[in-house]
C-alpha cells in the first residue's frame, strides 16, 4: 500500500509551491510519486472544478457547492488516488477532505455531520496518512492569491478569492481546529517564512514518516 499525503491551507498560503518541491525531492530520491489536486485531478473532476471556481457562478448555493466537491472527489479518488495507492509509492494531493470541512462547514456553515457523510461517501475508505497544513494570515494569503490571478492568462478561478476576509478567517480557524484534534496526522507549518526553509522542514518530517511506515510494515 502507498502513502497518502495531503496539503491544505487558505488561498495564497504557498501549498502548491511546497507540494511541487516535495514531489521533486521524493522523485530525486527514487520514489514513485503521483502529484494530483482537488477539485480536479482527472478529466471529469477538472470539468467540475471549472464550474466550482468560475467567478460568474456567484449564485451557487452552499449545498450545490458541497455536492459538486463530493462528486469531483468520488471520481478523482476512484480514478486516480486509489489506483496509485494500490501500486505503492507516494500520493501527494493539493487539498482533500479537510478542505471541505474548513470551507463548506467552518466557512459556509453547513453542519459537520452532512460534510462528514459526503466526505466518507466520496472517499470509499481512503484517508490521508499525513496532512501538511500551511498556516497563513488571510490578509497576506489573499494578497498573494490575487496577485497570482492577475498575472495568470488562464480562466479567472477566483470565486473563493472574492469572499470576504471574515470567510477566510473562519476557514483558517477551521483548519487549525482540525489540526489540534488530530496532532499525529497533521503537520502544521508557518507559511510566512522563506520558501526553502519551509520546504526543508516538510521534507525532513516526511522522510521520517516514510521511514516510520517502512518499519511498521516489516
Ligand atoms: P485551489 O485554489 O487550492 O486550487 O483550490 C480551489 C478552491 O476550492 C479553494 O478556494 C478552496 C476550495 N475548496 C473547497 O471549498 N472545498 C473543497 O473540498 C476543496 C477541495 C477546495
Amino acid at each position: 500500500m502507498g502513502y497518502f499525503i495531503t496539503f491544505e491551507g487558505i488561498e495564497g498560503c504557498g501549498k502548491t509551491t511546497q507540494i511541487r518541491l516535495l514531489a521533486e525531492r521524493l522523485k530525486a530520491d527514487g520514489r514513485r510519486v503521483t502529484l494530483t489536486r482537488e477539485p480536479g485531478g482527472c478529466a471529469i473532476a477538472d470539468k467540475i472544478r471549472g464550474i466550482l471556481l468560475d467567478a460568474d457562478n456567484r449564485a451557487m448555493l452552499p449545498h450545490t457547492e458541497l455536492l459538486l466537491y463530493a462528486a469531483a472527489r468520488a471520481q478523482h479518488v476512484g480514478e486516480v488516488v486509489k489506483p496509485a495507492m494500490e501500486e505503492g509509492g507516494v500520493v501527494l494531493c493539493d487539498r482533500f477532505t479537510d478542505a471541505t470541512i474548513a470551507y463548506q462547514s467552518s466557512g459556509r456553515g453547513i453542519d459537520r455531520d452532512t460534510v462528514d457523510t459526503l466526505n466518507s461517501l466520496a472517499c470509499g475508505g481512503v484517508r490521508p496518512d499525513l496532512t501538511v497544513l500551511i498556516d497563513c494570515d488571510p490578509v497576506l494569503g489573499l494578497e498573494r492569491a490575487r496577485r497570482r490571478i492577475d498575472a495568470s492568462s488562464g480562466p479567472r478561478e477566483e470565486r473563493f478569492e472574492l469572499e470576504a476576509l471574515a470567510f477566510h478567517q473562519r476557514v483558517r480557524e477551521g483548519y487549525l481546529a482540525l489540526a489540534a484534534g488530530e496532532p499525529h496526522r497533521f503537520l502544521t507549518v508557518n507559511g510566512s517564512g522563506p520558501v526553502e526553509q519551509i520546504a526543508a522542514g516538510i521534507i525532513r518530517q516526511v522522510a521520517s514518516r516514510l521511514e516510520e511506515q517502512r518499519h511498521a510494515v516489516r
